[in-house]
């Protein structure tokens, strides 16, 4: 077993490398996600994470030797989860990319059609590859289409010289109309140009330096929560598994919009050039109190049928009172002869919440953890 110490600390091992792969709204830290792992599961228990995010649970789970399950609603999570769990090997992930590259001036014309925002975010080089790379990649069915798109999700958007892009915030994808005005006001309308294909190739160097990351036997499902979890638990009592550790921090009602939030790169996975409203129930924002509600009731009391009875729930969730006492009664409801735990952790300038740790400066309440064991 590698050191801990080395995937935590620093880039010096695959593990480490791949950990940190996807920046992601109210993702885990790191270190939180290992220690969790570690202190309440063993090697070769069962672990479960139904709202996985970029799934640092699940790959903490299986960089440990437990079997990790995730599942993820939000194609971005989704590829950033599956690929950092098994990567593609590197010399058919820059075959594809050298294709890609090669068919890049197919795509001029449709480079001309795209809206203004587009031409000032990439450079015209760029913009043609993201077009061939967007219409080629077969992304949710080929792992070596997966993990180059992953690469691409990832450098997308950032500062100048660290993206693809013209200056935009890494993790979030700012609005077009907000953006454009922006770059007109700071004077910067005119991209960085760079080769997109040795700025990638690059890229993918470094992140596989060390190698791929030795995980034991995971997998994250790309779908919603409440529907997988039926074929999900028909397969884990058909083979008689049951899950040690359900390790998860849902969406917290009414913070956030993780498909509005991660637009341009869901365009690049295939949607809507210009983004109107995200409306669809569990990717918008969790403005519906009772679908809000349902969504947690459906997910957890599935969960409840996959879990030993001395299993361990440890969610991490808002403080905010609709979120923590609504989550507080399914748990109880679900897992009702477990002892309940919690850790509140207030916010203070040392302790960063999840929501912070991405870059989202507003004031928050804090997140508390909940904990039920046997
Ligand atoms: C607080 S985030 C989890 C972050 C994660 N712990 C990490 O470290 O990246 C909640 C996640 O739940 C996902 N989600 C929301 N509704 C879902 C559903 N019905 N099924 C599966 N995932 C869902 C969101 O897309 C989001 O990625």
């Amino acid at each position: 077993m590698i050191a801990l110490e080395k995937i935590l600390k620093g880039f010096e091992t695959a593990e480490s490398r791949w950990a940190r792969f996807g920046p992601y709204y109210a993702m885990f830290p790191l270190d939180f996600a290992f220690d969790v792992v570690k202190k309440y599961s063993k090697e070769g228990d069962y672990i479960i994470d139904p709202f996985a995010g970029r799934c640092s649970s699940i790959f903490a789970g299986g960089v440990l030797g437990r079997n990790s399950l995730g599942i993820e609603i939000n194609p971005v999570g989704w590829l950033y989860g599956s690929v950092k769990l098994k990567p593609a090997d590197k010399e058919n992930v820059i075959d594809r990319l050298l294709e890609l590259y090669s068919k890049r001036n197919y795509y001029g014309q449709a480079m001309q059609r795209m809206p203004e925002f587009y031409r000032i975010c990439f450079c015209d080089e760029v913009l043609k590859f993201l077009l061939s790379a967007r219409k080629n990649l077969d992304w949710k069915n080929n792992d070596a289409d997966a993990t180059l798109m992953s690469i691409l999700l990832l450098y997308l958007h950032g500062k100048i010289g660290s993206g693809l892009s013209n200056q935009m915030r890494m993790t979030k994808s700012m609005g077009m109309n907000y953006s454009v005005e922006w770059w007109k006001k700071n004077g910067m309308t005119t991209p960085p140009e760079l080769d997109p294909c040795k700025f990638i190739i690059d890229k993918i160097n470094w992140r596989y330096d060390k190698g791929k990351p030795k995980v034991t036997e995971s997998a994250v499902v790309f779908g919603d929560s409440a529907n997988e979890l039926i074929n999900i638990s028909e397969r884990a009592i058909k083979n008689d598994i049951k899950f040690s550790l359900l390790f998860t921090s849902p969406p917290y009602c009414s913070v956030t919009n993780y498909h509005a939030d991660q637009w341009l790169r869901l365009w690049l996975l295939g949607g809507s050039e210009n983004p109107q409203s995200f409306n669809d129930k569990h990717k918008g924002r969790f403005v519906n109190k009772v679908e809000y509600y349902q969504l947690l009731d459906n997910v957890f009391g599935l969960c409840s049928t996959v879990m030993k009875p001395k299993s361990t729930i440890y969610v991490r969730t808002d403080k905010r009172e609709f979120t923590l006492n609504s989550t507080l009664e399914i748990l109880k409801k679900h897992f009702p002869f477990h002892k309940l735990k919690m850790i509140e952790k207030p916010l203070s300038e040392e302790t960063k919440t999840q929501t912070q740790l991405y870059g989202d400066k507003a004031l928050k309440p804090g997140e508390v953890d909940i904990i039920l064991t046997r």
